[in-house]
């Protein structure tokens, strides 16, 4: 049994219209199948749940007992693929607030995701006297913003704790046999994790490259696994009709071909917020290419109802959503009543905030798809290891198979170079 289900009746988009896709779907399904095995590809993320290497996972799970044994604070240094999936999981399933005598595990810090001074400087300032482990995360091992970062983090560790006991906090999750990252974990023999060839960075946080980090924050990674492979399982039917996943893939592109262009990622749990940004760069990168392609947005409800709520219930009518919905929430708060009544909040009392929350977001839908916002609703029964799982896979396979029928390579991202070019040229790299 799933505890993902996927519901299109608000799209406004007949079965029968779906159905039309079945055959170019069948054909893509088998395409991606066979493409799956192939080393040299970027399909390897396909049989992950499945087919990951054993050794190292457990070999994940020792290292991140030793660095909650060694350290009160992991530092994350990677960007885009190599580090949002991570902190989507860990910040999805972990508390928002928890102080130090709180804390069971290690703390999950980031760096390397930007270019900004202040940043290092407060991380630099608030780590202070703090144990600390670096994971250094980087497919290329040439990525500028995690390099530069990594080369000012491993210089403190080095004085802080001397060349051969930093050497032993340092972790690097890398290609297997070139970059620059490779080289210089080689040449200290820092411990490394391996990307493998065929899964592309936003494809990845199925390997050490999220598994790590994951693990150190104390969420277990065989229930999340266990949650992938269910997903596995469950979306390897090529039949459309039964397949949830690319049903979704399908009323994408039948909604771009209609001028909405636009999907916004919703979720009505703030922890949820990291795993909407995942999300907008899976999609983002992997479809928005030949000029084409739906643009990846996100919104955090009932907060961005305040900012963004206008817009999408009024603004230029470009835009469908999709609709995260988290059925019973870990814990909840009654809403008691009060003698005086003076904020006029009586009327809910007795009622818990969990229910009020589902009735803003029944609302909005309403409203939404009355002004002409799609809405695909995607319910999870709650959120946990499994079911957290079971929905990067949904997505990931959703994505691939929407990339491809809308005629686009899902796996490369050619666009992310001409910046680079620009930047290196004005910071005189040679060569540039
Ligand atoms: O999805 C991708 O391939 C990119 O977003 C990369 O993950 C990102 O650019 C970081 O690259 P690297 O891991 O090579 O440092």
């Amino acid at each position: 049994m799933s505890n993902i289900k996927i519901n299109l009746e608000n799209t406004g988009i007949a079965e029968k219209n779906i159905l039309e896709y079945k055959e170019q779907v069948e054909n893509i399904h088998k395409e991606l199948n066979k493409r799956a095995n192939d080393e040299k590809d970027f399909v390897g993320w396909l049989e992950l749940p499945t087919n990951y290497d054993k050794e190292e996972f457990e070999r994940i799970k020792k290292s991140a007992e030793k660095i909650n044994k060694e350290s009160d604070i992991l530092v994350v240094i990677g960007i885009g693929g190599s580090y949002l999936g991570a902190r989507a999981v860990i910040e999805a399933l972990t508390s928002s607030f928890i102080s130090e005598e709180q804390r069971n595990y290690t703390e999950i810090l980031y760096a390397g995701n930007n270019l900004s001074s202040n940043y290092i400087n407060e991380l630099i300032e608030y780590i202070g006297e703090k144990d600390f482990s670096i994971n250094v995360i980087s497919k290329s091992g040439t990525t500028t913003e995690p390099a530069i970062a990594f080369r000012i983090f491993r210089e403190i560790l080095e004085n802080k704790y001397g060349i051969e006991e930093a050497r032993s906090r340092i972790y690097v999750t890398t290609d297997k046999e070139k970059g620059a990252l490779k080289t210089l974990a080689q040449k200290e023999g820092y411990e490394q994790f391996v990307i493998p060839d065929n899964v592309g960075g936003r494809y990845s946080v199925l390997t050490a490259v999220g598994l790590l980090p994951i693990a150190t924050a104390g969420i277990s990674i065989d229930k999340l696994m266990e949650g992938a492979k269910k997903a596995q399982d469950k979306y390897n039917n090529p039949e459309l009709k039964e397949n949830d996943c690319y049903k979704y893939a399908v009323v994408r592109n039948i909604l771009y071909k209609l001028y909405k262009n636009t999907e916004i990622l919703v979720n009505y749990e703030p922890k949820m917020h990291y795993f909407t940004e995942w999300w907008k760069q899976l999609y983002g990168e992997s479809e928005g290419k030949d000029q084409k392609g739906i643009f990846p947005a996100g919104v955090d409800f009932t907060t961005d109802l305040h900012s963004m709520g206008q817009y999408i219930q009024d603004g230029r009518r470009n835009l469908f959503e999709t609709v995260i919905s988290i059925n019973i929430p870990n814990s909840n708060i009654n809403i008691r009543p009060d003698d005086d009544n003076l904020d006029g909040l009586n009327y809910l009392s007795g009622k818990d905030l969990d229910y009020v929350n589902k009735k803003a977001m029944e609302g909005t839908i309403k409203a939404h798809v009355s002004g002409d916002v799609p809405n695909i609703f995607i319910e999870m029964s709650k959120l946990d290891e499994q079911n957290i799982g079971e929905l990067i896979y949904f997505f990931e396979k959703a994505c691939s198979m929407s990339g491809l029928i809308l005629g686009v390579n899902p796996f490369n991202q050619p666009g992310v170079e001409e910046y680079k070019k620009n930047m290196f040229h004005l910071l005189e790299k040679p060569g540039y």
